[in-house]
């Protein structure tokens, strides 16, 4: 029997599987076959499970599903059951006796760590307040196909240390690339870097110095609505803009996991201009999370 893998964080990633699934993913862009068959995801079911808003998130997944020739089912978790209650150990063990995989976004990444105990289908991390390991896929394939060499570009994080963030840390802690992240005090992210390459700081332009990834995230993410017009203040010099850019490497690339706020994380001009690399991105979420897909349910 194949054994169950499930996809909760880059924490639990080999260097390996990282590039394995970065390699993949590239090939599908380019509409290479793999090794297995043309649909690997025939006759499958593919349950989303959101308990948060999405745009990128659940309609890659659910193209990237029908493309690979499975079934998506978008489950609104106040919809279902579990939304009135229903614990998560009995929602696992019922939706896995129908579905191929479930893909989840929530807020704790104990619940999917908890679904994934329960489960006897791949569980697949689509956002927690902990972490967001689709988009760092995604992203890092983003740069490389620019041709960044992603084992040694310079990368920086100038904002919140939230799920993004983390995600990143895990990211420059399996490929060893230099990472520094400005974050106001107070907003540290959770996950403690325990590694020579990654650094945390109060200046931006500290972080931005000689950089040729700059990544940032809106102020306030899902869930934190209420503290959005005190962390405002708190994140006002943590703009990614024009004097950022003027501190960076050569080359440069701008990444925002999108939804933006113009103005306040970012501004307009540097979302729009020739530095950003937003747009490729967004769309890569599909082509790493089809690559995914593929190896968690090939036979
Ligand atoms: N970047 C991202 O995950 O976007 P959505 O919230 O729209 O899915
Ligand atoms: N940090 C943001 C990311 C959105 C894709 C949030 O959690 O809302």
């Amino acid at each position: 029997m194949k054994e169950l893998r499930h996809f909760l964080s880059l924490a639990d990633c080999s260097k390996e599987q990282i590039l394995n699934l970065l390699r993949r993913a590239a090939a599908m862009k380019r509409g290479e076959p793999g090794k297995g068959p043309d649909l690997p995801l025939e006759g499958k079911s593919v349950g989303l499970l959101f308990d948060k808003p999405s745009t990128r998130t659940r309609v890659s997944f659910d193209v990237g599903v029908y493309q690979l020739g499975g079934h998506p089912i978008f489950l609104n978790s106040r919809d279902i059951q579990l939304g009135r209650g229903e614990p998560i150990r009995d929602t696992a063990r019922v939706l896995s006796r129908y579905l191929d995989a479930i893909v989840i976004r929530t807020f704790g990444q104990e619940i999917v760590e908890e679904f994934a105990r329960w489960s006897t289908i791949p569980v697949i991390n689509a956002l927690t307040d902990r972490s967001h390991p689709c988009q760092i896929l995604g992203d890092l394939l983003t740069l490389q196909e620019t041709g960044l060499d992603i084992f040694t570009m310079k990368a920086a994080w100038i904002g919140d240390g939230n799920n993004m963030a983390n995600s990143w840390i895990y990211a420059a802690q399996k490929l060893g690339f230099p990472f520094v992240l400005a974050c106001p005090e107070g907003y540290d992210p959770a996950v403690k870097p325990d590694c020579e390459n990654v650094k945390l700081t109060r200046d931006p332009l500290e972080a931005a110095k000689d950089a040729n990834a700059i990544s940032t995230d809106v102020w306030a993410s899902m869930g934190q609505e209420k503290e959005a017009s005190i962390r405002r203040q708190d994140f006002q010099d943590f703009q990614v803009n024009h004097d950022v850019l003027k501190h960076s490497g050569d080359p440069v690339y701008i990444l925002h996991c999108l939804p933006a706020h113009r103005g306040e994380e970012i501004t307009e001009e540097l979302m729009e201009s020739e530095h950003s690399l937003i747009w490729n991105q967004a769309e890569n979420r599909l082509h790493v999370q089809k690559a995914l897909l593929e190896d968690l349910l090939s036979p």
